[in-house]
């Protein structure tokens, strides 16, 4: 396989599509779900929130964009407008996600260019100070 082929393969591809998403966000809530300063910013019923996340993050990635087809542009800086994020809060949801990319992936280089791109979206959603 040349350069160009390997460059037209998606992250979402690469993790394994919709089987490796759907584990990968099952595990990343139960972590938030866990952690002392997430756990009260989220509904108790997480169903609904765990089934956007699988359709945002799986256009995210270059997958399908399922997000989108039903709920139209994400705007999702502004969706977390309403919750208070602060730099501390970003760093646990990156943990978080961290620790459930160990557990669903096993490619190091994949789960660490996975973070650096949730990284970037991260910071840029704080909205608080500390
Ligand atoms: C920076 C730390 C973050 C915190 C503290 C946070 C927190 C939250 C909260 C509280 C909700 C709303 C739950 C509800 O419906 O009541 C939410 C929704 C959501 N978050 Fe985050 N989030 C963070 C980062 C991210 C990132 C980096 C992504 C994606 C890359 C993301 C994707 C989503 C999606 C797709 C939803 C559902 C949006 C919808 O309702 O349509 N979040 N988040």
């Amino acid at each position: 396989m040349n350069k160009m082929e390997i460059e037209r393969i998606t992250l979402f591809e690469q993790m394994g599509g919709t089987p490796a998403l759907h584990n990968l966000v099952e595990l990343f809530y139960q972590h938030v779900l866990a952690d002392p300063i997430l756990k009260s910013l989220f509904p108790p019923d997480i169903k609904p929130v765990m089934i956007k996340q699988e359709q945002f993050l799986t256009q995210f990635f270059g997958g399908p964009p399922l997000y989108t087809n039903e709920y139209g542009h994400p705007r999702m800086r502004a969706r977390h407008l309403s919750f208070p994020i602060t730099r501390e809060r970003a760093d646990a949801w990156l943990a978080c996600m961290h620790k459930a990319l160990q557990e669903t992936i096993q490619d190091v280089s994949l789960r660490e260019e996975i973070l650096e791109r949730l990284s970037i979206t991260a910071y840029f959603f704080v909205n608080k100070e500390e």
